[in-house]
């Protein structure tokens, strides 16, 4: 372009771009059938995304004041509806759960046709149903999880090993990166419930080339993909982000399919069958009507990858703003460790069994979900048809983003809801199971996390036993005053400056 003509395009879109934003903004609030719920005008082309910030989470549930509960953007060419309280979400998932009960698919996720095979992204339908009542009746039902306790008491003995051994190599006043611990153990646990596999021995390389492809493929899925708010970019690929997953995806893809191959060798010398979740898989035969016959090789890798996807950042995370919570609240852990030396005493672990005799442990849990819930916009739905919500018409395809930090911080529901204090749940009946809207920290309605039942006992013994084994302080760098509450929004929301803190054996 000659240098004037560039000039007068830049000249004439200064000038035009107040008018198109206007057009913009008047469209929302009428778009073709009805009103679109209210949201900032937002930049011609890019729409919204310079409104996200870079804790987008927190930046929308401010928007709240300006433009009320439920909010409108456009994030390239995608509509997205974003609920930012708990009367909105109760709305949501009481009365519209199924007209929602779609996911938006990414780019990323369409890489090997991830997706087709994803029961966290399965259309609602056949397939997604069949998937959903293999974990949720037979993997994850109370009996098959209670037989396996000890594998998980096991992994957690292991890990509180490696933080004594990890401390004993540092300085007195270092500390180690707890949730880099947790993250292994639960990638440990989590592959011996799926494949009776301890996928950390150190002498398996494939155990850990597997978790360097699983590693590296949660970084790329933790960044925002440009393809997918403009959809002409998708074959130029301008980050890079489809060729790395298309590597690594394929890697760990390929390692899994290895995994399962030596397992049904196995199963066919063996008589007593392993009770772990590829078993429920393998034995898997459809009603002969709709249902498949049986889960083919490829949505069984998936699944596999699914488990350690859906399961081992989310609890760490987890583990991890609890413990940064009550570092910064020392009374909180004060009360939570007494209650631990009373319930379990000294000379014995935190066992599952004691989980429902310490409501303190139970209380921190659901506090910490509530301010610092680990998939803040939950995993987001799509409009499976033009619906009308509180008012507003909201198209098909529209992408919804459930704010659940915003609802767990909603000035409406929650007293001092900045404050952590654990103690408001001691006389409530307010749990994070579903029912209750003003904490959703694993989602409600259909598509709600189908792994609580096991993510709920696993947060508790972890963060149980390492409070009951370790005194904990923080390391000289930091104090409760200074501490960085920041977090960074990739496959989950983890503290941006990872905690490091200093474990001292209790004696
Ligand atoms: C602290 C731990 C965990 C947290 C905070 C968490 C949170 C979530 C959230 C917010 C969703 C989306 C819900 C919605 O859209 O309404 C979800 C979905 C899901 N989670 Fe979890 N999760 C955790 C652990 C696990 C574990 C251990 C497993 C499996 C063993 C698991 C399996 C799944 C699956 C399969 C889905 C997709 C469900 C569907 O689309 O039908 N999660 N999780």
């Amino acid at each position: 372009m000659q240098m004037e003509r560039w000039w007068d395009f830049l000249v004439s879109f200064i000038l035009l771009s107040p008018l198109v934003i206007l057009l913009l903004h008047r469209r929302r609030k009428t778009s073709g059938n009805g009103r679109l719920p209210p949201g900032p005008p937002g930049w011609p082309i890019l729409g919204n995304l310079f409104d996200l910030g870079s804790e987008p989470h927190k930046t929308l549930a401010q928007l709240r004041h300006k433009y009320g509960q439920v909010i409108w953007l456009r994030l390239g060419v995608r509509n997205t509806m974003v609920i930012l309280s708990a009367k909105s979400a109760a709305e949501f998932f009481k009365n519209h759960d199924l007209s929602f009960a779609e996911r938006t698919v990414t780019e990323n996720s369409r890489v090997h046709d991830y997706h087709k095979s994803s029961l966290a992204l399965a259309p609602y339908g056949t397939f997604w149903r069949v998937l959903r009542r293999l974990m949720t009746v037979e993997m994850l039902v109370t009996k098959r999880i209670n037989d396996s306790a000890s594998v998980r008491r096991k992994c957690v003995d292991d890990m509180l090993f490696w933080i004594e051994d990890e401390a004993s190599k540092l300085r007195e006043s270092e500390g180690v990166h707890v949730a880099r611990f947790v993250f292994l153990m639960t990638f440990n646990l989590l592959g011996n419930l799926m494949l009776s596999k301890d996928l950390l021995d150190p002498k398996s390389n494939k155990g850990s080339e597997f978790f360097k492809a699983m590693t590296s493929l949660m970084e790329w899925n933790g960044h925002a993909n440009l393809a997918d708010f403009f959809p002409c970019l998708r074959r130029l690929d301008p980050q890079g982000l489809r060729k790395n997953m298309e590597r690594d995806l394929g890697k760990a893809l390929e390692i899994a399919s290895k995994f399962i191959e030596e397992r049904i060798n196995e199963r066919e010398s063996r008589k007593e069958k392993r009770k772990d979740f590829l078993e429920v898989l393998l034995e898997f035969e459809g009603n002969g009507k709709d249902e498949p016959d049986r889960i083919s090789g490829r949505d069984l890798n998936i699944f596999v990858l699914e488990i350690f996807l859906a399961g081992s950042e989310t609890t760490s995370s987890a583990v991890e703003w609890a413990l940064t919570e009550l570092l910064c609240n020392p009374e909180s852990m004060n009360k939570a460790k007494a209650e631990l030396a009373q319930v379990v005493r000294p000379d014995r672990k935190v066992e599952e069994s004691d989980i429902e005799n310490l409501p303190y442990l139970q209380a921190v849990v659901k506090e910490t979900l509530r301010l610092h819930p680990t998939i803040p916009f939950l995993i987001p739905r799509k409009a499976m048809r033009d619906t009308n919500f509180m008012g507003y018409f909201i198209p098909k395809n529209t992408q919804v983003f459930v704010n659940a930090c915003a609802i767990g911080r909603d000035p409406d529901v929650w007293v001092d809801p900045l404050c952590f204090k654990p103690e408001r749940f001691l006389d409530s009946k307010i749990d994070y199971k579903g029912q209750h809207f003003e904490l959703i920290p694993f989602g409600a309605g259909r598509r709600m996390c189908a792994g609580v039942p096991l993510a709920h006992r696993i947060l508790h013994l972890v963060l149980g036993s390492l409070l009951h084994h370790f005194d904990w302080e923080l390391d000289g760098s930091v104090t409760p005053e200074t501490m960085d509450m920041k977090d960074i929004l990739g496959i989950t929301s983890r503290k941006l400056k990872p905690l490091h803190a200093v474990p001292r054996k209790c004696t």
